[in-house]
């Protein structure tokens, strides 16, 4: 597992089960100090159900709460002698996350099977299953 996969990414929204696949990076990368770590945050600019008066300020207020969801875990990641970052996108969360993992090289996407939606996506599970259906490289989902 460790002399196979070098760079990870955590897509991270913040829901209980991408804090378990955090977890679950975190275990792994603390085995090998030359396993690089990638936290990614998606603030989804797709305006979907409710109607929304201030898209501006509604995207400002997510793009806040991701950056403070960040803060949390930079912390937790300073600990750690492996080389780690965390990143804020704004888009389509499975795009982004694809996209991103193509342009880093990651080899492996560690993510939760449910995220954060209930009601608000129209399929649960379908950032996680995009990704899993798209990516080059494995996923671990975390259930
Ligand atoms: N906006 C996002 N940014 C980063 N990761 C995300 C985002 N949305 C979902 N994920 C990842 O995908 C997993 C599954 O979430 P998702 O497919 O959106 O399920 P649900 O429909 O229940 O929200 C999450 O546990 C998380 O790892
Ligand atoms: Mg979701």
């Amino acid at each position: 597992m460790l002399t196979i996969y070098s760079r990870i990414v955590v897509p991270f929204d913040g829901s209980v089960l991408s804090q378990k696949a955090l977890e679950m990076a975190i275990k792994l990368i603390e085995q090998d100090k030359r396993i690089e770590l990638d936290v990614l945050t998606v603030v989804n600019n797709e305006i979907t159900g409710k109607p929304v008066y201030n898209v501006e300020l509604q995207q400002e207020s997510q793009r806040r709460a991701a950056a403070e969801l960040q803060t949390t875990i930079k912390e937790k990641l300073a600990l750690l002698p492996n080389r780690t970052r965390t990143i804020v996108l704004d888009g389509d969360p499975s795009k982004m996350i694809l996209e991103f993992a193509k342009e880093n090289n990651s080899d492996l996407i560690i993510m939760g099977s449910r995220g954060l939606s209930g009601l608000k996506e129209l399929y649960l599970g379908s950032v996680s299953h995009h990704v899993v259906q798209k990516a080059a490289c494995p996923v671990l989902i975390v259930k």
